[in-house]
């Protein structure tokens, strides 16, 4: 009798932890390809994170390596290249994680995935103050052209 009920209980609190365990294994999950020095590169990965994105830092000596194996041309690289360990979409420089987020929800045509081109300052990561230069996060498409995906025009937008 006693044993009946200890094993019901049992039962209960297993069906009960499993919805989080299941939500866990939901996380995006970004590799960041990221030049060791590279201040900004961590402050990125830090908004990543405390946006619910599971992040593997990988130090690398040679990012223009990483580039040309991910065929992101000169005029659309930043410093750091994220690539979705699940899709392998790319998300190239200091892109808001909220815009990965949407972008990885639902992923448009014809797309290897996006770029914010060098690093503006005041994007997520390049905080400087208050300075803010407005940009364009952009699609990288799959012949190698470009489209805007999001103009971001305020600091605050980003959060
Ligand atoms: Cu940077
Ligand atoms: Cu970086």
């Amino acid at each position: 009798m006693l044993t009946t009920r200890i094993f019901a209980t049992l039962a209960v609190t297993a069906v009960l932890v499993l919805p989080p365990a299941l939500a866990a294994e939901q996380l995006e999950r970004l590799i960041v390809h990221k030049s060791p020095t590279c201040g900004c590169c961590g402050k990125w990965i830090d908004h990543l994170e405390a946006n619910g994105f599971a992040v593997t830092p990988v130090d690398v000596a040679d990012l223009g390596e990483v580039k040309r194996e991910h065929d992101i041309r000169p005029a659309y690289r930043s410093c750091h290249t994220a690539v979705d360990e699940q899709s392998g979409y790319i998300f190239e420089g200091h892109i808001p994680a909220r815009i990965v987020a949407r972008f990885l929800s639902d992923p448009p045509e014809n797309a290897r995935g996006l770029t914010v081109p060098a690093m503006p300052v005041g994007s997520p990561g390049m905080e400087v103050g208050d300075k803010f230069m407005p940009y364009d996060v952009l699609v990288l498409e799959e012949d190698g052209g470009t489209r805007i995906y999001a103009q971001v025009n305020r600091q605050e937008d980003q959060y």
